[in-house]
């Protein structure tokens, strides 16, 4: 059965606007899981922009579920994840300009750098995943560098204009999802994902996890964290295997 796992970023986000001591992720976070999250997911930019050092740490100690660490490859964060041991680090693409994270990690012609990079956190004990867009060179790619998982970028059919380039984009997504299956891939799909669109999902097999902050931390503003949560956890409940 597919699980949701809970980006607590954009409460963060908020926090930091004012750089002051709320809303509180670690609380969020527990919130979460008790409203049916299996796990919680924090994206630690080099910017710090939302997620701070502290609350990875924090979350990591009161996380009765688990703790998956978004983020860029580079040695500063390699040190951090190996410092708090998360379940699994999601490796992303950042650029200091994004609004969001905007299109998936380039892992061809880097498979020997990137293999390299996550063989001490696989060393750990620690699992790993790549966010990739659904093209089938970058599915290959991640193949040879040897994580367990993918994650399949969902912000290009999330976000797209019109019909048309929506059944585009998420017919890109289900061959990836096919192919990474295939080849022995687990398969996870986030961003943009919201209590609409992630419905295009519901007869798919072979998905892991949905990875999703942003929309429920909008719906929540008006229903609450609980019942935000616990509407997204029911709908990824009755997802296909
Ligand atoms: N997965 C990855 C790799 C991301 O970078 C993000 C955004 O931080 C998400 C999932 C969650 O996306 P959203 O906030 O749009 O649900």
């Amino acid at each position: 059965m597919p699980v949701l796992v809970v980006n607590v970023d954009h409460v963060a986000t908020l926090r930091q606007a004012r750089m002051g001591i709320e809303p509180e992720p670690v609380t969020a976070a527990y919130m979460a899981e008790m409203a049916g999250a299996t796990g919680i997911i924090v994206h630690l930019r080099e910017d710090r922009r939302h997620i701070q050092d502290r609350d990875v740490k924090l979350i990591k100690e009161t996380c009765n579920t688990r703790m998956h660490l978004e983020m860029a490859a580079t040695k500063e964060m390699q040190g951090i994840a190996l410092d708090v041991d998360p379940e699994m680090v999601c490796i992303v693409p950042e650029k200091r300009q994004e609004l969001t994270t905007e299109g998936g990690l380039n892992c061809i012609g880097r498979e020997d750098e990137l293999t390299d990079y996550l063989a001490p956190l696989h060393a750990r004990g620690i699992r790993s995943s790549l966010f990739i867009d659904a093209d089938p060179r970058q599915v290959e790619a991640a193949h040879a560098i040897g994580a367990e998982y993918i994650e399949i970028h969902t912000g290009h059919y999330a976000n797209a204009k019109d019909f048309k380039e929506r059944e585009k984009e998420l017919t890109k997504i289900l061959d990836g999802i096919k192919q990474a299956h295939y080849l022995g891939l687990k398969i996870n799909l986030g961003h943009g994902l919201n209590y609409r669109n992630i419905l295009a999902f519901k007869d798919v097999a072979n998905i892991s996890e949905y990875s999703i902050g942003h929309s429920i931390m909008a719906r929540a503003i008006y229903v609450g964290l609980d019942r935000a949560i616990r509407d997204m956890a029911e709908l990824v409940r009755g997802f296909a295997d």
